[in-house]
This record gives C-alpha cells, sequence and structure tokens, in this order.
C-alpha cells in the first residue's frame, strides 16, 4: 500500500491555527487508502511520511540528544519514507499546548514530563511525583518497567493518545536566591513547579506557594521576581541558565523528573505495518540511548553548576531530609484521594508514609 503523505501539511508553528480533527481525520483517510485509490494523491507518491516531534527542553540534554537519535535511526531505517522533525525548546508549543496540539493531530510526537500527563492520562501519574518516593533510578525504573508502567500508558488511550515508552531524566534539586535547608527556609516564597497536584501540594506543605507554568518562561519569571525559586533536574537548570538568575542550589533529590514519549493514536495506528514496525525499532534504541546518558549528563550539569562558582550549593543532611519528609507527610495523604490503590501497590512507598 501507497501512503504517501503531504509534507506540508502538518507544517504548522505555533502562529497559525492548529490544523481541524476533521481535517486530520480526512488526510488520515487518504493515508490508509493509498494511491491506487486517491488518485491525484499520487502526485505526493514521493513525498514522505513527516512526524512532528516536539517537546520543551534544549536540543543539549539527553531528551533533547535522543529526540535527535530517534530522528536519525528513524529515517534510515524507513529508507527515508519518514521524516521526522524535531523541535525543541518549545519552539512549537508550550507545556500544556502541545498535549492540546498532539490529541488534534497537529503533531504526532512528545515527549513530556509524567507530572503533566495526569491531565490526559489520569491521576495515578501524579504517584511519580510523591517526594522522597524514589531511594535511587532503580527504584523508579522498577515501577516503570513493570506492570504499573504499562498500565499508565494504557490510561492515555481513552484520550486518543498513546505510549510507547518511559524516558529518564533524574532527581531534583532546588534553586533560590536565598539558602533552602531547613523546611522553614521555604516559608512564604513563591517555588515554580510543573502542573502536579501533588507538586503544588509538596510546595504547601513546606510553607511555599507554587505558581505552575510552563518551562519557557520559568527563567524570565526568576529574572524579574515573579518567581524566587524552583525545582528541576541540573541538566534542566543548566540548559535553561536558570543558574544566571539565582543564588543558591540545595541538593535535595526530593523528586524524579521522567517523561513519557508518546504519539497521536489514530496517526500510529494508520501507519503502514513496515514502517511502524521500524519506527518501533528506532524508538528501542533511542530509548535505550536516552535511558544510558540521561544520569551521567545531570551528574556533569551537577558538577559545573556547583564548581562555577555561580551557585552557593548546601546539601541537606540526613536530618534535615528527615525533616524534609516528616513536613511532606500531608502529600501522602493528599495523594491517597487522586491514586488508585493499584498504583499505590505498586509504590516503594517510604517508611513512615502514613497507612
Ligand atoms: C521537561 O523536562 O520536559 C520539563 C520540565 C519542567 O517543566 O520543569
Amino acid at each position: 500500500m501507497n501512503t504517501a503523505l503531504p509534507a506540508t501539511h502538518f507544517a504548522i508553528s505555533s502562529r497559525l491555527p492548529v490544523p481541524s480533527r476533521r481535517s486530520v481525520v480526512q488526510w488520515m483517510a487518504v493515508a490508509a487508502l493509498g494511491c491506487a485509490a486517491v488518485g491525484s494523491v499520487c502526485a505526493a507518491a514521493a513525498t514522505p511520511i513527516i512526524i512532528q516531534f516536539s517537546h520543551v527542553v534544549k536540543p543539549d540534554t539527553a531528551k533533547g540528544k535522543a529526540a535527535l537519535r530517534f530522528k536519525q535511526l528513524a529515517e534510515a531505517r524507513t529508507g527515508g519514507r519518514v521524516r521526522v522533525e524535531v523541535y525543541p525548546d518549545s519552539q512549537l508549543y508550550k507545556d500544556r499546548e502541545e498535549l492540546d496540539a498532539l490529541r488534534l493531530g497537529a503533531v504526532q510526537m512528545l515527549a513530556p514530563s509524567l507530572s503533566k500527563l495526569a491531565g490526559l492520562g489520569g491521576d495515578d501519574f501524579l504517584a511519580l511525583d510523591l517526594p522522597f518516593l524514589f531511594k535511587d533510578r532503580a527504584a523508579y525504573r522498577a515501577v516503570v518497567d513493570g506492570p504499573a508502567g504499562a498500565a499508565l500508558l494504557k490510561k492515555l488511550e481513552p484520550r486518543g493518545i498513546k505510549g510507547l515508552t518511559f524516558w529518564d531524566n533524574g532527581f531534583k534539586v532546588f534553586t533560590a536566591n536565598r539558602p533552602l535547608q531547613t523546611v522553614a527556609d521555604f516559608k512564604g516564597l513563591r517555588i515554580r513547579v510543573q502542573a502536579s497536584k501533588v507538586l503544588v501540594a509538596q510546595m504547601r506543605a513546606l510553607g511555599s506557594v507554587a505558581p505552575v507554568s510552563p518551562l519557557i518562561d520559568v527563567r524570565a519569571d526568576l529574572q524579574a521576581g515573579k518567581l524566587d525559586g524552583q525545582e528541576n533536574t541540573p541538566t534542566n537548570i543548566q540548559t535553561q541558565g536558570l543558574h544566571e538568575v539565582q543564588s543558591h542550589l540545595t541538593i535535595s533529590n526530593h523528586g524524579y523528573l521522567a517523561y513519557a514519549v508518546i504519539v497521536n493514536q489514530l496517526f500510529w495506528e494508520k501507519l503502514p505495518a513496515d514502517i511502524r514496525a521500524n519506527l518501533e525499532s528506532a524508538m528501542r534504541d533511542a530509548t535505550s540511548y536516552e535511558n544510558s546518558i540521561a544520569e551521567a549528563d545531570n551528574l556533569k550539569a551537577l558538577d559545573r553548576l556547583t564548581s562555577g562558582g555561580q551557585l552557593i550549593t548546601h546539601t541537606i543532611t540526613p536530618q534535615e531530609a528527615a525533616q524534609w519528609r516528616t513536613a511532606m507527610q500531608p502529600v501522602y495523604r493528599e495523594a491517597r484521594q487522586w491514586i488508585s490503590p493499584e498504583m499505590l501497590a505498586a509504590l516503594p512507598l517510604p517508611q513512615g508514609a502514613p497507612p
């Protein structure tokens, strides 16, 4: 079956309107029918299938590099029948917008953080944001690589989204313009978090206000004094230049930031089987690559952030960590109303978490 797709059909920018769902579905019908059945569409026979892959971080991050690795592998393995256009750094869409764009078919692939997926896949995604849940990367991987991870991806399907795989980033640290060492240090601060009820509850438990905003706006908001601080991984802090507008960094490793690679389900299912198989194989290899570099990239970024002299670094002691955990206990109580018993059962709940 020939599945020529007009290359320009989805070539939109955030300044242009998103194509209507009707036009996406009509286009997919053409793709499914093939050239023989649709006459003039055959003129586009040599035109590759376009996958627009939008994300919100810089190219020089594990996610950014893996998106480019996927592009390279996908294009090579499909012999040029697929072209992957990677749009990093919110070039096409900011955080929430890109999820809407994927559902509408305006882009075909994203890799949003799990924190942002609760809005699409339901509150079980919030479980991965629980503070001090994972003692190390292996503990996080055990959840997403097991049945709970597969169940999470499945929860996206009623919204027309297919979850392909999980990509790592790593443990988060805090930055601010004052030392954040004890729970009392957080009182009254405005600390930016991603769009997650658990992250908002976490900051509330520490006595802060937690504005939610897109990543691309964080640096300007810190600089303008609209925010006092934020939590993120060292690679995101460094590549977004957040260290240039903050004076203190606290190594707390209090939460884990990770991603799911997701696609528009209708688009994915309408692909010819051989093409989809090649794309799946490209994604498997891009995933191994991403997950093999994320931790080391964060260690390198942390080293640069803390040895560059720009940020005064604090490390919380085990006693202070215990104090933070106690202060954050209400988050676990609150989250139990949102997260399913099945998901809770799959988590390595820390000692002392409320029953
Ligand atoms: C990301 O890493 O994709 C976004 C993280 C954030 O919004 O802080």
